[in-house]
């Protein structure tokens, strides 16, 4: 069963199936057509609920926000093309299916994003994954490029671009400006986080209205600090540092 240790495990007893009591989309009507988010579960806010509260402590913190993740990643496999396929079956029969029409990679935003890197690869065995560093410039105060590498043959690719807290959208605009300088086409984008600010996702669609964007919940807005509220704190804190 999903939970193999009832007593010491956060999540027991499972709630009944019930309507997630999320009231937060509703501040962003109508979402932006990009906008896909997770099934809003009572499943999917039971994890985050242990993933917000400052009493979930880091090994608790990287089990439920690995099991997101997950659940992120697949739903952005879903929106990939897939093209005919037809395989036989070892009864000899034939079975018209479907296969991914391109190869993906993917790319997470440093440093945070790379907790997202292992998600990914539980589902798609052998990925590429690039990794790109962007930072505030003290001078400018505006997003600016520290470091970047991708696959050499990541303008053919579909891209998984991986950040799990979009609050202004400031890094997520800028990495995807990188990856289009980098011949990736702005709809092979997939931009998957797990709690998104209303402000970010209107700022980012705003400019790149072709990129998919999955988000496992909206949020309220940000504080004067551009931490997403309720949100979970500084998720980079919260899952290497106790
Ligand atoms: N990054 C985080 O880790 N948390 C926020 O709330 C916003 C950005």
């Amino acid at each position: 069963s999903a939970c193999s240790e009832p007593r010491r495990d956060p999540m027991a007893p499972v709630p009944p199936p019930q309507p997630a009591t999320n009231q937060s989309t509703s501040q962003m009507d109508p979402l932006p057509q990009s906008v896909f988010t997770l099934p809003q579960t009572a499943q999917l806010e039971a994890l985050y609920t242990i993933i917000r509260s400052k009493e979930t402590r880091r090994g608790d913190f990287l089990f439920y926000s690995d099991r997101i993740i997950r659940l992120l990643v697949e739903e952005g496999l879903n929106h990939l093309p897939v093209v005919k396929k037809v395989v036989e079956t070892p009864t000899g029969a034939t079975y018209e299916g479907v296969g991914f029409e391109g190869r993906i990679c993917g790319v997470s935003i440093l440093r945070a994003g790379e907790a997202m890197e292992a998600g990914l690869r539980e589902v798609c065995r052998s990925v590429r994954i690039g990794k790109i560093l962007i930072q505030r410039d003290e001078e400018t105060a505006l997003p600016k490029l520290f470091y970047s590498k991708f696959p050499q043959d990541i303008a053919s690719r579909y891209v998984l671009l991986l950040d799990p807290m979009l609050a202004t959208g400031g890094s997520a605009m800028k990495a995807v400006e990188v990856l289009m300088e980098n011949g990736v086409p702005e709809e092979r984008i997939i931009f998957i986080n797990l709690i998104s600010a209303p402000e970010g996702l209107r700022n980012f669609c705003g400019k790149y209205p072709q990129v998919k964007v999955i988000t496992g919940w909206i949020d309220e807005g940000l504080n004067e600090k551009a931490y997403i509220i309720p949100g979970l704190g500084d998720f980079g804190e919260r899952r290497y540092c106790e």
